[in-house]
């Protein structure tokens, strides 16, 4: 499967998502390319403190060319996209089954959503596999209780077969940060912390079962 990390709003979450869902993944027995399509690179900074291979670096135009030939060889494909329209990011979405978008539960994210969408629609039009899962990420402890559930359906587009909200939200909390920082997934980091486990895992399991689905 091709799963994409993207969204256009700097900083809600998706280098995280990316380093996660690839330890998720591999951690399933699955072969797993890490590609890099953002030229800040923390999915690289985080696999070289990690010790492991380099992902593939795409940052322009060339990531079809690029990838394409390397699909067959692995289980599972990565790919974290900077946080911007960028041409990378809509190659990226032609070629993946899903793409998994954080979305930080304010304003100035949603202010983007718009745009995102439309990036969607346009990447749908040539690639009919493509599901989309957006998602609350770096949501305060009240997590998606209360409010929180009755604004986001204020302004987040009615769901249909393809592009869905997943009402399972990531919370911030500080194991992200640091499990990153050791190149670790919050799956591995110590001290554990039990709700981002839990979190995660449930996110990446709804996910993935809805593109073996299909
Ligand atoms: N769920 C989270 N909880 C706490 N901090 C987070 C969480 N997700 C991301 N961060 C932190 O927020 C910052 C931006 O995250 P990052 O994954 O790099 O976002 P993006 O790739 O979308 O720009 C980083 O410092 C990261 O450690
Ligand atoms: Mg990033």
């Amino acid at each position: 499967m091709i799963y994409t990390v993207s969204g256009i709003k700097g900083g809600s979450g998706r280098s995280t998502t990316a380093a996660n869902l690839f330890v998720f993944l591999e951690k399933q027995g699955r072969k797993v390319l890490a590609c890099d399509a953002d030229e800040q690179q923390s999915f690289s900074y985080f696999m070289e403190v990690r010790q492991v291979l380099p992902p593939l670096q795409v940052f322009g135009e060339d990531l079809l060319k690029k990838l394409k030939p390397l699909i067959g060889q692995y289980d599972d494909i990565v790919i974290d996209c900077g946080g911007r329209d960028s041409a990378s990011q809509r190659a990226a979405l032609t070629l993946a089954d899903a793409s998994l978008i954080p979305v930080a539960p304010r304003a100035t994210d949603r202010w983007t959503l718009n745009a995102v969408y439309e990036l969607l629609d346009k990447a749908q039009g040539f690639n009919t596999k493509l599901q989309a899962f957006l998602f609350f990420s770096r949501t305060d402890h009240r997590g998606m209780n209360g409010s929180a559930v009755g604004e986001a359906s204020d302004y987040l587009r009615p769901d249909t077969a393809w592009c869905r909200f997943v009402p399972l939200p990531i919370g911030n909390r500080v194991a992200y940060d640091k499990a990153m920082g050791w190149g670790q997934s919050v799956l591995e980091y110590q001290p554990t912390d039990p709700k981002a486990i839990a979190e995660i895992t449930s996110l990446f399991t709804h996910v993935q079962q809805a593109i073996t689905k299909k």
